[in-house]
């Protein structure tokens, strides 16, 4: 019998300005905003996507990066089966923050929650401080898989989101 109750819980969590929340609206609802106001606590959009021939509903959990909501944030890891781990790719600090962020998304998570790093903004090239082999590396070093996405000109955002629920149905 098929299962339609399928429930896919991601959290995508990084610091505040790389991206996230465009990423969700992108993948969901197809939307890119220039002038996104900063996330409050969490917000969350839901998406029903067929996979292997399964119903699975898809439910994004986008957090604040700032520092002032990190203490809602971190109650929302509860039962996430997939996580990204967001940084900007013009943005050195936000990579270097990519350590603490995965070490507390590993105290919260279950070890079997699969990881995906992504850097965002691939469409700014030209101002690019984070390389790819760097990132790519680091990723392999810590198990995690790695894309480099654009939220504005969508690339990798449906792949990356797809890879991650293909690894856990
Ligand atoms: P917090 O909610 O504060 O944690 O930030 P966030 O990670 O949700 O970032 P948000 O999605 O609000 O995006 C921040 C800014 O970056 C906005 O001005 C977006 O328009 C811009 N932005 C997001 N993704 C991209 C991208 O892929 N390329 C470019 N060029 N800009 C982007
Ligand atoms: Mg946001």
């Amino acid at each position: 019998m098929e299962d339609t109750n399928l429930l896919f819980k991601v959290v995508i969590i990084g610091d505040s300005g790389v991206g996230k929340s465009n990423l969700m609206t992108r993948y969901t609802t197809n939307e890119f905003s220039q002038d996104t106001p900063a996330t409050i606590g969490v917000e969350f959009m839901t998406k029903s996507v067929k996979t292997e021939g399964r119903d699975v509903k898809v439910q994004i959990w986008d957090t604040a990066g700032q520092e002032r909501f990190r203490a809602i944030s971190r109650s929302i890891y509860h039962g996430a089966k997939g996580a990204m781990l967001v940084y900007d790719i013009t943005n050195q600090q936000s990579f270097d923050n990519i350590p603490n962020w995965l070490a507390e998304l590993r105290v919260h998570v279950s070890a079997t929650c699969s990881i995906f790093l992504i850097g965002n903004k691939c469409d700014l090239e030209h101002l690019r401080a984070v390389k790819k082999d760097v990132a790519d590396r680091f990723a392999r070093d810590n198990g995690l898989s790695f894309l480099e996405t654009s939220a504005l000109e969508k690339t990798n955002v449906d792949k990356a989101f797809e890879w991650l629920v293909k690894s856990v149905y």
